[in-house]
């Protein structure tokens, strides 16, 4: 049949009386439904219908306050890391502080010469934030991220010093360093500003390579670089513009990014670095500094966001295999600058580091708390960790790309047609492989929502272009510091 617009327009009619059936009937539900975001409408309304549409969400876990002790004493606080005991790392850069006059714009530290912090940057609290134990004075310049490891090695990065340090368990020197003191670079020798190590249950590591090299690194324990990969031009998603925090999901066999001023949090294979599936939503906006991960109920994801970007900056908790916000969580007000979060194993225990104030905060989820401990009770065994290609994620954002559509006007009668074919074709093959599309209809004009759903762990996807950012609302970046 040949395709005139006088078939097309009335197949598109009827094509979208069939997706608006079958969106009333497969649409999910999504806290930011009835929340239309206009690009027009001024910040301040955007803020407030995010704010809105947050509301939905179940406020957990609880803020615990008055924690920790009020004789803990704290500079901009930068890391937060918890070890096999329970108790809380808690990375901070006491007296100094990281500003505009830090670095040179080729990313030297400026106090080359000076001493190291004389405080200890390393506090250990407990369950009921008591100061226990710190240590780690003479030693760090800018600390960032911290890390303990299965074994009990603490892993800090100095962005200052460009440096990765592996402290063995109970040790307060350190036994391993990676990078160059002092030394920017972008080789097999040098970080730049890195920000993150995490550890698997192998000892084999991860270093996010940081502020300007965008790029992660695989290691063997002894520091042999295995793989790599990242890059912040281009149009894939392994462009990362600084890869800010790292999380496992080891049962899963993932690492995954906090892709901080792409507001995603990027999952890659752990064993070969495969892009698996990312995740960030509207509500979020464009920063996303830290992700924590549980494998909890199926797996859950704990994220901060940041400032700057026209929502509120709070806690947020994601179903792993939906995709869904599930929970939202911020202390009394918002976070202003959260820099980094941890959670317990089973999820029952949050911590957030906050640059600016100067805090470290606590939360608590009692309903996983209660599970735990009825599992301990009942001996629960928990299956070896395996690597498996796991489920389909609906990668967040979902809400990110319709305008996009939207605006290709014409053009999006043609997607329709198109989308509704592939639609229909993949229901009939089975949900391998395939991008759903998803049309809504509201305020009197089609807009082009679409729902994605995809398994691609086995094949990298480098012109895949749904993981670049759509800035839908104003983005005022802060210097790219802290
Ligand atoms: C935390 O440490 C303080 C001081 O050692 C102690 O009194 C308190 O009982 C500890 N809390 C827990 C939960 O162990
Ligand atoms: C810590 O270890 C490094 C190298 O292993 C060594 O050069 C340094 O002197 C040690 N520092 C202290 C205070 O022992
Ligand atoms: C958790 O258990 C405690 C003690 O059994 C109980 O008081 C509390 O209500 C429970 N909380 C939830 C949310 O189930
Ligand atoms: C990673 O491993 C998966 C599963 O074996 C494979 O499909 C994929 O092609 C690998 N990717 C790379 C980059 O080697």
């Amino acid at each position: 049949m040949r395709l005139t617009i006088n078939t097309f327009i009335p197949a598109c009619k009827i094509l979208f009386l069939l997706l608006c059936v079958i969106n009333t009937t497969c649409g999910r539900q999504f806290p930011g439904n009835g929340y239309s975001l206009e690009s027009f409408y001024p910040a301040e309304v955007q803020y407030e219908q995010i704010k809105k549409a947050l509301s939905l969400l179940e406020p957990a876990p609880q803020w615990v306050p008055n924690w920790p002790d009020s004789s803990v004493k704290l500079g901009q606080v930068s890391g937060v890391a918890i070890d096999n005991t329970g108790q809380l790392l808690v990375f901070h850069r006491a007296s100094n502080v990281w500003d505009e006059n830090t670095f040179t714009l080729k990313n030297v530290y400026n106090g080359i010469g000076t001493e190291p912090i004389p405080h200890p940057t390393i506090l250990v609290l407990n369950d009921t934030g008591e100061l226990l134990d710190m240590w780690g004075q003479n030693m760090f310049y800018i600390p960032h991220g911290i890390t303990v490891d299965h074994a009990g090695n603490v892993w800090t990065t100095d962005v200052a010093l460009h440096q990765v340090f592996k402290f063995e368990a109970g040790k307060r020197n350190y036994s391993m360093v990676l990078g160059q003191r002092f030394e920017p670079g972008s080789n097999n020798y040098k970080f730049c500003k890195p920000s993150a190590v995490a550890v698997l249950k192998n000892g084999d590591f991860f270093v996010a390579d940081g502020y300007c090299n965008h790029r992660i690194i695989k290691f063997a324990p002894d520091g042999t670089i295995i793989l790599q990969w990242g890059t912040a031009k281009g149009d894939s998603p392994f462009v990362m513009n600084v890869p800010h925090a790292l999380a496992l999901a080891e049962e899963r066999g993932l690492v995954l990014v906090a892709d901080r001023e792409r507001g995603r949090v990027a999952a890659f294979r752990a064993d070969n670095g495969s892009y698996a599936t990312a995740y960030r939503s509207w509500l979020i906006g464009g920063r996303l500094f830290s992700v924590a991960y549980s494998p909890v109920h199926g797996g859950r994801l704990y994220v901060v966001n940041g400032p700057g970007s026209m929502v509120p900056v709070r806690g947020y908790v994601i179903d792993f295999t939906t995709g869904k916000l599930i929970q939202t969580f911020a202390p009394d007000g918002d976070f202003s600058n959260p820099h980094d979060i941890v959670t317990s194993p089973s999820g029952d225990k949050v911590y957030v580091a906050e640059l600016n104030p100067f805090k470290v905060y606590k939360f608590i989820d009692e309903v996983l708390g209660n599970e735990t401990r009825e599992e301990k009770a009942n001996v629960h065994v928990k299956p070896t960790a395996t690597i498996e290609v796991y489920g389909s994620p609906v990668p967040m954002g979902e809400e990110w790309d319709w305008w996009r559509g939207a605006a290709g006007g014409a053009g999006a009668a043609a997607l329709l047609a198109l989308a509704a074919f592939a639609l229909l074709r993949a229901r009939n093959t089975g949900r391998k492989g395939v991008t759903r599309r998803r049309w809504e209809y509201g305020q009197g004009e089609f807009k082009l929502r679409r729902l994605l759903e995809r398994r691609r762990f086995t094949r990298v996807h480098s012109d895949d272009s749904d993981d670049e950012p759509a800035p839908m609302l104003p983005h005022h970046h802060p210097p790219a510091n802290a």
